[in-house]
């Protein structure tokens, strides 16, 4: 199977202005930057790329060469259907219900998507280690996954992994929250896996976008040759780089704390029919009359996401601050 598609292979990359030169140097007169500025973001992008990637390597125990950074962790998905899948041709695998973007990526990409729904609230581990067909190029396994909250278990994933034709991504951007380890090891063994991590959800950062995955030799390559050239800026490398991870974990648990504070009540509630277990910072939960509760919290300035597009009359709820969290069960005690 060709995991990359073949013109992919063959591309020159774009040498930057950055990429050319390396060493001391004081007058920079190569890549058309106002050298007048004192914004402090004159320059392109350049050191900050190395010194991050050390940062996550040496936090997240992984090896640096390995990581990848994204502009967010969606620009990381846009870039794995495009450089896997022939468009008109191959296919993306989904595991209905997930994230969004997936099928919205290779749509762009005139990708064709197959999904393999959910059971019982867990994977079709039937129906994904059946998958035979060479134009099944990349399956997303978002685990834990949005908007369920399900994780899988490691022993599915390397299964699926083993028998999977294409690239297995697993997408763990609620993992800081999830009691499971994150799938990194993998890729180690295996080199058809990404995982995709973010410093939006657990680590606070959703605004500065960045993501970044862990991929085997070959397709590190492949992202680096293909991504544009200064897909991170300066001011969220700087901002990540000043960022205490350690500080951001231990909120965590906070985090969790108030998410099983949620659950409860959920659970102790008549009316609403069904809880989802989570390892995220969301809860999935099903009531009569989804719409109706959408616009009553609406109307008392609280919004939460509507999922019954994929399971009919659930709504999806983020875990706030405690004050944001109390707010949110008062429209429910209430208007439920
Ligand atoms: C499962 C999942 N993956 C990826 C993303 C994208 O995250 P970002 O592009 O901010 O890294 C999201 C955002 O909601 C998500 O829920």
């Amino acid at each position: 199977v060709n995991v990359f598609r073949p013109h992919i292979t063959n591309l020159v990359a774009y040498s930057s202005a950055r990429d050319e030169f390396a060493g001391e140097a004081t007058v920079f007169l190569d890549a058309n930057e106002n050298n007048w500025s004192s914004s402090g973001f004159h320059r392109y992008p350049g050191e900050e790329y190395a010194a991050l990637k050390n940062k996550i390597a040496g936090f997240f125990g992984c090896d640096a060469s390995s990581v990848f950074l994204g502009n967010g962790s969606d620009e990381i998905i846009d870039l794995i259907i495009r450089a896997s899948c022939e468009p008109g041709k191959d296919k993306i695998v989904t595991c209905s219900p997930s994230y969004g973007m997936y099928g919205v990526a290779a749509q762009i990409n005139d990708v064709e998507v197959y999904d393999v729904p959910f059971q019982n609230d867990y994977w079709d581990m039937d129906a994904l280690q059946s998958m035979t067909n060479p134009r099944f190029k990349v399956l997303f396994i978002c685990s834990p996954n949005n908007p369920t909250g399900a994780v899988m278990k490691r022993e599915d994933l390397v299964k699926i992994v083993q028998s999977f034709p294409g690239t297995v991504v697993v997408d763990e951007a609620y993992i800081e929250f999830s009691a499971a380890e994150s799938a990194l090891e993998l890729v180690k063994e295996f080199d058809n896996v990404i995982v995709t991590r973010t410093f939006s959800k657990a680590f606070g950062m959703a605004g500065l976008r960045l993501g970044w995955c862990v991929a085997g030799r070959n397709w590190k390559k492949v992202l680096d040759l293909i991504r544009p050239p200064y897909n991170v800026n300066v001011a969220t490398a700087q901002e990540v780089l000043a960022l205490d991870f350690q500080a951001v974990i231990s909120q965590v648990a906070t985090i969790n704390n108030e998410r099983e504070r949620v659950i409860a009540f959920l659970e102790d509630q008549d009316k609403v029919i069904k809880v989802w277990p989570t390892e995220s910072n969301f809860v999935l939960f099903e009531v009569g009359n989804a719409k109706r509760l959408y616009q009553e919290l609406v109307d008392q300035g609280i919004i939460v996401r509507d999922r019954s597009s994929q399971i009919p009359n659930t709504l999806r709820v983020s875990v706030g601050t405690p004050e944001e969290n109390d707010q949110f069960m008062d429209v429910l005690r209430e208007k439920l």
